[in-house]
C-alpha cells in the first residue's frame, strides 16, 4: 500500500475514535533501536517509543531472537494448560517486586486488563467495593477503568460506573489547595483521609495510583506522598495498586518500579507496554494473600501466552543484563540538564518534571498566568516531526510534552535530541512573534 492508500484506509475502515498525532498523520514503516522510518523513507529519533511502551529499543534483536524461537517451539496454549515461559516470567518477576513481596501473578493482555484484575483482585480480598482514584489518572479504555480514570476525554460514552471517588491530585505545579510545597505539609495527601470519610461508605476496597501520571502529563508527587496516602488508605481497609503501566521497568531509574522511588510496597503492581517491548502482555502481580483471594472462575485466552511471556522475560533479563535501570538514572540525570537549559531559553517551558527516562514538559503561554499553552504544545510537536524528532503529548489541556526514549540511549542521543526540539522551540516563537 502507498502512504496515501494506507491513510485512506485508516479512514475508510478504522472507527473514528482511532486518532492519530499530527496534522498529517506519519505512517511508520519500520523502526530499529531508537530510530523509526515513515513511508517516505525519513529517519526519526524516536523520544516516545510508541507511548512508553519501547523499553528496550525497536525489534531488539537479544528479544526478537528469543520470541521467534519461542514462535516455532510453542505458540498458544491458553492458561488451563502450563508451559514453560509462563511459568518462567512469573518466578522472574516474583524477583524483582519490592523486597520479593508481590509474589503472584497473572497475565493478561493490556494494562487495562490489568488494572481490571487488580480491581477484582482487591474487592475479592477485602469484601469491600469502594476504589479511590486520583485526579488527572489514567487507567484504561474498559467501562470500569474509564470510571478509574480522573479525565473527563478519556470518559466515552456517558454516565461512568459508579464505586469510584477521585481524590485531590498530587499536582505541585497547579497545586489544588493553592498552597507551595514544601510549606504546604502536603495537604493533598492528607485530605485523603476526609475524602473517604466524606465521600466513601468508610470502608474501601483500593485505592489506585499511578506513581508518576503518564497521560496526565508526568505529573510527579513529592517525596512524601504516597508513604501518607498508603497509610491512610490501609487504615480503612483498602489495598495500594500501584499502576506501573508507565512507570514500570527501570524507566524512573535504579529500581525497577516508579512507586520504590517513594520507599512504599503496594500490594498490588499493575504493568503492561514496556514489558513486552512492543508484545501485548499486562500483568497484575500481588502479595500471595491478595492474590490468594481471587478464586473460581476467570480465565485470560491470551494471557501467559508462551510467545508474550517469552518477550516480556526477555525484556527483564535485558534490562537487567544491560544495566538499564543505572543507565535510566544517569542518561536520564542527562536529559533532565539538557531540558532545564530548554526552560531557560524558551519562556514557553513553564515546568519540567519527571524522573530517569519519563521526563515532560509544560508548556504555558506566559509564567505568572501558567494559562495552558495548547495550540503551542501541537505546533512544537509539529517542528519536532519536521525535525525528525518523535515525542509524546499529554495533560489534561494538552500543553505537555512527554519525553521517554527507550532505556537504552546514550548521552550522543540526547544530545541529539536537545538539538532538535531547540528548534522546534526557536521555529515555533518564531512563528508567534511574525503572528503578534
Ligand atoms: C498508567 C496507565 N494505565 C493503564 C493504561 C491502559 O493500558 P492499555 O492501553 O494497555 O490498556 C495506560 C495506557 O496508556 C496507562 O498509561
Amino acid at each position: 500500500m502507498t502512504k496515501q492508500e494506507i491513510i485512506l484506509a485508516n479512514q475508510q475502515y478504522l472507527f473514528p475514535s482511532v486518532f492519530h498525532y499530527y496534522r498529517e498523520p506519519l505512517v511508520v514503516m519500520r523502526a530499529k533501536d531508537q530510530f523509526v522510518w515513515d513511508a517516505d523513507g525519513n529517519q526519526y529519533l524516536d523520544f516516545f517509543g510508541g507511548i512508553v511502551t519501547i523499553s528496550v529499543g525497536h525489534c531488539n534483536e537479544t528479544v526478537n531472537r528469543k520470541v521467534t524461537e519461542q514462535m516455532g517451539r510453542l505458540q498458544h496454549v491458553s492458561t488451563v494448560f502450563a508451559n514453560e515461559p509462563q511459568a518462567a516470567l512469573a518466578k522472574r518477576i516474583a524477583e524483582v517486586t519490592p523486597g520479593g513481596a508481590l509474589s503472584k501473578s497473572f497475565f493478561t493482555n493490556s494494562g487495562t486488563e490489568a488494572n481490571e484484575t487488580a480491581i477484582l483482585a482487591a474487592r475479592c480480598y477485602t469484601g469491600a467495593h469502594e476504589v479511590v482514584a486520583l485526579r488527572h489518572s489514567y487507567h484504561g479504555r474498559s467501562a470500569l477503568m474509564m470510571a478509574a480514570s480522573g479525565q473527563a476525554a478519556w470518559r466515552l460514552g456517558g454516565a461512568p460506573v459508579p464505586g469510584f471517588v477521585h481524590a485531590l491530585n498530587a499536582y505541585c505545579y497547579r497545586c489544588p489547595v493553592g498552597l507551595t510545597y514544601p510549606s504546604c505539609d502536603v495537604k493533598c495527601a492528607r485530605d485523603m483521609e476526609d475524602l473517604i470519610r466524606t465521600s466513601t461508605s468508610g470502608r474501601i476496597a483500593a485505592f489506585i495510583a499511578e506513581p508518576i501520571q503518564g497521560i496526565g502529563g508526568f505529573i510527579t508527587p513529592p517525596k512524601e506522598y504516597f508513604g501518607i496516602v498508603a497509610e491512610i488508605v490501609r487504615k480503612f481497609g483498602g489495598v495500594f495498586i500501584s499502576d506501573e503501566v508507565q512507570t514500570g521497568w527501570g524507566r524512573t531509574g535504579n529500581k525497577w518500579f516508579g512507586i520504590e522511588q517513594y520507599g512504599v510496597t503496594p500490594d498490588i503492581i499493575t504493568s503492561a507496554k514496556g514489558l513486552g517491548n512492543g508484545a501485548p502482555v499486562g500483568l497484575t502481580v500481588a502479595r500471595p494473600e491478595v492474590a490468594d483471594a481471587l478464586k473460581g472462575a476467570t480465565i485470560s485466552t491470551f494471557g501467559g501466552n508462551p510467545v508474550t511471556a517469552t518477550a516480556a522475560k526477555a525484556v527483564i533479563d535485558f534490562i537487567d543484563e544491560q544495566n538499564l535501570m543505572t543507565n535510566a538514572a544517569e542518561t536520564g540525570a542527562y536529559l533532565r540538564a539538557r531540558l532545564e537549559e530548554l526552560k531557560a531559553k524558551h519562556s514557553l517551558i513553564g515546568d519540567v518534571r519527571g524522573m530517569g527516562l519519563m521526563q515532560a514538559l509544560e508548556l504555558v503561554e506566559d509564567r505568572q498566568s501558567k494559562t495552558p499553552a495548547t495550540a503551542a504544545a501541537a505546533a512544537v510537536m509539529e517542528a519536532a516531526r519536521e525535525n525528525r524528532l518523535l515525542v509524546g503529548k499529554g495533560g489534561m489541556q494538552g500543553n505537555v510534552i512527554r519525553i521517554t526514549p527507550p532505556l537504552n540511549i546514550s548521552r550522543a542521543d540526547v544530545d541529539d535530541f536537545a538539538l532538535r526540539l531547540d528548534a522546534g522551540f526557536v521555529e515555533v516563537g518564531r512563528a508567534q512573534m511574525r503572528r503578534s
